[in-house]
């Protein structure tokens, strides 16, 4: 026992230190990350410094001199978005080559092949819960991919440079819906971007959806997808775009107490529980006033009660004209 107790007495110090170093290796873990992100955005400005805005420099070697040009629209990272998006601590040279560290670029990094988001995030747990191989099965049956299997890529939604999560979060419902409809607009209220994937004239959008009372509100209220693509119970945002033929156009779909809105739209916050409680539908409520989907529980029983009461009422005093009426 004396034994059992100096051994522990002489391991206390040990075991002292012990936590000690776990807990500076924690830190310098910590520490070392923040400078590997330091580092990645010192190395980043090396191509920023040219692809950050709308000028760039450099030195004509056979001149000497320094050359302004215009830098393409294409090629310029805004800077500050991307400083926010997912992938913001990467360096360019992670998804890119490391030959464009030289300028010019070397030609024949143009064939150059790009990541596909499933390259990094198939089959890794630590983002199971986006369910990467679900949305690409998805995409895959979408009209966009079906129609241009190989032009069309996530990439074309996801700007590898600014892409940044929105529906998974508490930003308010007209934030995300203003996010994600830019996506689609960015082709399909636009022509030249539209037209890199097929001959057809793009239809104009607006035009198209002259049927929707109050369209310019139904768009900053709810999604191209709420009415575009297919819900699917396992994947928070769906991704299975149909044919026009099969978009939602019935108003009840949304304007009613089982609205699409709540699997849809409205998942996130459902799952996380953020509801009012008494209204059907209580999270619409937090952001708005959806006609029809937004019926008061309580005051639902309560109508009912007066009904009731005023049927009483109407039945108790007939029935005491009709004795009143015998006598
Ligand atoms: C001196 C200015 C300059 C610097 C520095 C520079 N770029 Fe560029 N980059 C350009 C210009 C101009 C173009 C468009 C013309 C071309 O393709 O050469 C371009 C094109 C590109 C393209 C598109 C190529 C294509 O045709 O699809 C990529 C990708 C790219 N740069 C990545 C980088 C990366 C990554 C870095 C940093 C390691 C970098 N650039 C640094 C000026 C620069
Ligand atoms: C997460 C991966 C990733 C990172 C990080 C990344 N890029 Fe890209 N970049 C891509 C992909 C993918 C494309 C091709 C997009 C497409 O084909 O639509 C691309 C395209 C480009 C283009 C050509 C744009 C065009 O449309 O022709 C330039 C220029 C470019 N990247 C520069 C950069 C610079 C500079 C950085 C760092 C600040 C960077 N990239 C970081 C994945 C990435
Ligand atoms: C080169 C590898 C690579 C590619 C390609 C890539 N990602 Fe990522 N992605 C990562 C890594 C690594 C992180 C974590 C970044 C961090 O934590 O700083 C990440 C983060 C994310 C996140 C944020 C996760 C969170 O929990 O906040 C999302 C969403 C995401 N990626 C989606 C995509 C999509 C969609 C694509 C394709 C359009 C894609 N990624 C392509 C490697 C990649
Ligand atoms: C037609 C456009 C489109 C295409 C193509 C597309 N996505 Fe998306 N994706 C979206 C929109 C819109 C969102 C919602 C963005 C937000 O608000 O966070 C989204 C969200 C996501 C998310 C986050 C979902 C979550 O649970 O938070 C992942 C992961 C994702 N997409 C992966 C992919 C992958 C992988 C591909 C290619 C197989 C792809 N996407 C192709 C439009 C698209
Ligand atoms: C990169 C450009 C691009 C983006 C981004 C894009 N689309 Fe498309 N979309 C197209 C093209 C091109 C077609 C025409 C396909 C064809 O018929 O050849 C199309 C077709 C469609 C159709 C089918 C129309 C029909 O004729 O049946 C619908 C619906 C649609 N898109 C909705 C969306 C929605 C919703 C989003 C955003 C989540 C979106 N698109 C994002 C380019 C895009
Ligand atoms: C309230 C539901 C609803 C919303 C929201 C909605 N659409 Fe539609 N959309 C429809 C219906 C229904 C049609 C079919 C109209 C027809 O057949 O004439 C359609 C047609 C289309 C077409 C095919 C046009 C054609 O005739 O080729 C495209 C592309 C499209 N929508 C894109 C979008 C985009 C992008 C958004 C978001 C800015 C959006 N839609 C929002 C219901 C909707
Ligand atoms: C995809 C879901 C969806 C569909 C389909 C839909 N609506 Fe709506 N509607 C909404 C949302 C969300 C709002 C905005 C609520 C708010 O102001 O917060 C709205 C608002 C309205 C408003 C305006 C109410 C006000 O406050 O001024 C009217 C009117 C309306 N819808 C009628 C219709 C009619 C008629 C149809 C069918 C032709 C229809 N809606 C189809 C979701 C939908």
């Amino acid at each position: 026992m004396t034994l059992l107790f100096k051994r522990w007495t002489r391991n206390v110090p040990v075991s002292f230190m012990l936590l000690i170093f776990i807990v500076m290796t924690m830190s310098l873990n910590i520490k070392a990350q923040n400078n590997k992100k330091a580092e990645n955005a010192a190395f980043n400005e090396k191509c920023l410094k040219c692809h950050g805005q709308s000028k760039y420099r450099y030195i004509n070697p056979e001149s000497g001199s320094e050359v302004t040009k215009r830098m393409y629209i294409e090629t310029i990272i805004p800077r500050d978005l991307f400083a926010e998006s997912n992938h913001k601590n990467f360096k360019c040279t992670d998804c890119h080559s490391e030959d464009y560290d030289t300028f010019p670029h070397p030609g024949h990094l143009r064939m150059e092949s790009k990541y596909a988001c499933i390259d990094c995030h198939g089959g890794d747990e630590a983002y199971a819960k986006f369910k990467f191989e679900e949305i690409e099965t998805e995409f895959q049956s979408s009209v966009h991919s079906t129609k241009h299997s190989d032009d069309f890529n996530c990439w074309m939604c996801h700007n590898p440079h600014t892409y940044k999560i929105n529906a998974r979060s508490d930003e308010k419902i007209k934030d995300i819906v203003a996010y994600d409809n830019a996506i689609c607009l960015n082709c399909h209220a636009d022509i030249t971007k539209y037209q890199m994937l097929t001959d057809k004239v793009n239809p104009n959008i607006l035009k198209k959806h002259e049927w929707l009372p109050n369209q310019a509100l139904h768009f900053k209220n709810v999604r191209c997808i709420e009415c575009h693509a297919r819900t699917n119970d396992s994947i928070l945002v769906a991704h299975n775009i149909q044919p026009k033929s099969k978009a939602v156009r019935r108003c009840v779909e949304c304007h009613s107490t089982n609205s699409i809105l709540m699997a849809s739209l409205y998942k996130y916050k459902v799952q996380e529980g953020r509801s009012k409680t008494g209204f059907y539908n209580g999270v619409i409520m937090n952001e708005g006033y959806v006609i029809g989907a937004n019926r008061n529980y309580y005051l639902g029983i309560l109508s009912l009660v007066m009904f009731g009461f005023v049927a009483l009422g109407i039945s108790i005093h007939a029935a005491l004209r009709i004795i009143k009426r015998k006598k």
